[in-house]
């Protein structure tokens, strides 16, 4: 590693060329003939700065950047990701620097669970995250409906009733946010999706949808929708969700995914895109039978080495990718 590498905090000016750096890493990686083309219209490098800039950085060698490396917080829990360096300095110690500018992020936070998404096929992958104490743990898959980029999802079923954050008054926002804040956090310690619920609403890159049962929050999904969000053109991403435990859960599941597929037909989006850890049994087999098929399939890495709230009888969407 030469002197004049710097690993320092990512600014707007910087994300033009992370992003091209995140497409030609990833589209090398998997061989795609364009690199440049990996993820399409998707957004991953600007909307994780604008949301979380303390925990964003670059590489740079000689005033050029080289790579870099963003993260999302959830209360006590954190991931992070996309992370890319440049594929003609592969190999030189730029990863390692990154993740570990993005560990000492986490520690000043106090996080309590940190985790990330990375190729389970790749033992470099592997082996590089468990330097910094992250350890395998079940697949994570990215799960389509029905199953082809270009189905249709058609007449939905009947959705029943669900409230959608974006269309909240002020203080009816509140509320909601505040219910999902304990919903989370009865579910895992501290664990707390509100800011990023409150940015995706701010930029414009989805909504929440809510479910009430019996007057309180029942389950909540943070969707990305359409281009320039995470979730890209024709598609709506449901990237965290639960269900309150307890009778009745796998009911709510379904109503949950009826929900989206609701909104996301009301936004003219052609499918839905969910992500799951496999070790959430009961909400994987119900996507199975619900005719989810895998799009993409790796594994989710833990610190500490435990599946926290992954865990075979909660009805949980997430994804660390
Ligand atoms: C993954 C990626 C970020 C790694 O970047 P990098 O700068 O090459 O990584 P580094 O040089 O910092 O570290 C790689 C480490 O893995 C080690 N390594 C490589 N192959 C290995 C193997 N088969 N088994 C064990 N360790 C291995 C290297 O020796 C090095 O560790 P060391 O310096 O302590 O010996 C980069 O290859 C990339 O951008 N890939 C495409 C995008 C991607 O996959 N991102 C991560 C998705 S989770």
């Amino acid at each position: 590693m030469s002197a004049d590498v710097v690993i320092r905090r990512m600014t707007e000016a910087d994300v033009p060329a992370a992003d091209r750096i995140f497409r030609a890493a990833f589209g090398t990686f998997l061989g795609l003939r364009d690199p440049s083309a990996f993820a399409g219209d998707t957004d991953y490098v600007g909307t994780r700065f604008r949301g979380e800039p303390e925990a964003a950085f670059v590489a740079e060698v000689d005033g050029e950047v080289v790579g870099s490396n963003l993260a999302i917080r959830r209360g006590s829990v954190a991931f992070f990701g996309p992370l890319s360096v440049d594929p003609t300095r592969w190999e030189g110690g730029f990863a390692k620097r990154l993740v570990a500018a993005t560990v000492d992020v986490f520690d000043r936070w106090g996080t309590t669970h940190a985790g990330l998404f990375t190729f389970s096929q790749s033992a470099k992958h592997v082996a590089l995250y468990q330097k910094f104490g992250f350890w395998p743990d079940s697949l994570m898959a990215a799960m389509a409906y029905p199953m082809a980029k270009l189905a249709p999802i058609g007449a939905s079923r009947d959705a029943g009733s669900f409230a959608l954050l974006s269309a909240m008054e002020k203080g009816e926002a509140e509320d909601a946010l505040a219910a999902c804040r304990a919903l989370a956090g009865s579910i895992h310690p501290g664990l707390d999706a509100t800011r990023e619920m409150e940015l995706a609403l701010r930029f414009g890159l989805g909504d929440v949808v809510l479910l009430q049962d019996g007057g309180s929050l029942r389950a909540f999904a943070l969707c990305h929708c359409g281009a320039g969000s995470e979730a890209g053109s024709g598609a709506c991403f449901a990237k965290f969700a639960l269900v309150r435990p307890g009778p009745g859960d796998a009911e709510a599941f379904d109503r949950l995914l009826d929900a989206c597929v609701a909104m996301a037909t009301a936004r003219g989006l052609a499918h839905l895109v969910v992500g799951v850890s496999l070790g959430s049994r009961a909400a994987y087999r119900r996507l199975l039978q619900r005719g989810f098929r895998t799009e993409l399939q790796g594994v989710a890495m833990h610190r500490p080495d435990e599946p926290a709230y992954h865990s075979r009888d909660l009805y949980v969407l997430d994804d660390w990718r």
